[in-house]
């Protein structure tokens, strides 16, 4: 079969990144442009100011990309953007580009779900993951368990109810003084702690979350107490948000007889989550992380989503919008 070649862009929220990615697997490039550092001053992404700062990046970000991977554009097969879910403004900027480069150099247009993005992460790190499995994915704005049944066929079998893991992460670092972003402030922290403290875990019948009692319980004991140690609060509030989701992954692999397991997403970065998961090969569960330099926002992991989804014949129309609620399974 020839070999397709697909030009991934995400521009969702605050990292513009374009990648070229062959046959959904091999990474010939992968350009990331981060914001954080102007967006650290505010203390979060400033949705405005990401926008305008995707719009400064994305031709050099791309011209780049083109660079490293030895190609040129009428080499491309395919265009595919993030459509969604994210900050509408933001991801205007990477359809709108990629609307018209799919005009001009007259090549298929595939919009991509960023949360697909994240789990076609795993399709890059390896190379012999296939379908079916259970998927957990925990990043900034989603936390859910994804039954993935083919590369195009999902179904989210839990969700959060309230607040995303990323979000908890996110937030405990800001009031404890940690700064933005939080998760990885509040990982290095924690491997200095101990999990001295038992925070409240909140359960359903369902394989549904909820990590805002957890946050606030943290902000509670921390605001009352400031003099507690940090390094210990971030490794009891990593192992309390770390056992649910361990709890409903299990539950999970029982009610669907699935035992294959990805993590996905920016949270699944974190130390203490990615070794507690690996404890679950012991009861017979594989376990596979996506390599930590793809679990962040990038293109190479649109392009591999982008690329099943070709095959798939899901090609979009030149009116492609951007969709900010953007779920699973839409
Ligand atoms: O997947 P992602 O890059 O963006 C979304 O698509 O949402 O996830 C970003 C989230 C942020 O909340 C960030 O604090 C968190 O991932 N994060 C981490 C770690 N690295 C990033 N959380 C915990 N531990 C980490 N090492």
């Amino acid at each position: 079969m020839k070999d397709i070649i697909v030009l991934g862009i995400e521009s969702s929220c605050d990292e513009t990144s374009v990648a070229v990615v062959k046959n959904g697997r091999e990474v010939l490039s992968n350009v990331i442009d981060s914001q954080i550092k102007i967006h650290e001053q505010f203390g979060g992404v400033v949705p405005e100011i990401a926008s305008r700062n995707h719009i400064e990046a994305i031709s050099r970000v791309a011209q780049k990309a083109l660079e490293e991977a030895g190609v040129d554009f009428e080499d491309i097969d395919v265009i595919a953007p993030t459509y969604g879910p994210g900050l509408v403004g933001a991801l205007l900027v990477g359809v709108s580009y990629a609307r018209g480069l799919a005009f001009a150099l007259n090549k298929p247009l595939v919009g991509v779900n960023h949360l697909e993005g994240h789990i076609a992460a795993n399709y890059i790190t390896h190379q012999d993951l296939q379908p079916p499995f259970l998927c957990m994915l925990t990043s900034g704005g989603n936390t859910q368990i994804v039954y993935v049944k083919d590369y195009c066929d999902m179904e989210v079998l839990g969700k959060t109810r309230d607040d995303a893991i990323g979000e908890a992460f996110d937030k405990v670092a800001r009031v404890i003084g940690l700064g933005y972003p939080g998760g990885p402030k509040v990982d290095k922290l924690a491997q200095e702690g101990k999990p001295t403290i038992d925070f409240p875990k909140t359960h359903f019948e369902n394989l549904d979350f909820s990590f805002s009692g957890i946050k606030t319980a943290v902000i509670n004991l921390h605001n009352k107490n400031p003099e507690i140690n940090k390094a210990d609060l971030c490794m009891s509030f990593e192992k309390a948000v770390t056992e649910v989701l361990v709890e409903n992954i299990e539950e999970a692999v029982k009610q669907t007889g699935i035992n294959k397991v990805v993590l996905a997403g920016g949270v699944s970065a974190n130390t203490h989550i990615r070794s507690e998961f690996e404890k679950l090969e012991q009861k017979g569960i594989k376990i596979y992380k996506p390599d930590l330099k793809l679990c962040g926002d990038n293109a190479a992991m649109i392009g591999a989503a982008g690329y099943y989804r070709f095959l798939n014949g899901d090609l979009s129309e030149n009116t492609l919008n951007a969709v900010p609620n953007l779920k699973i399974g839409e």
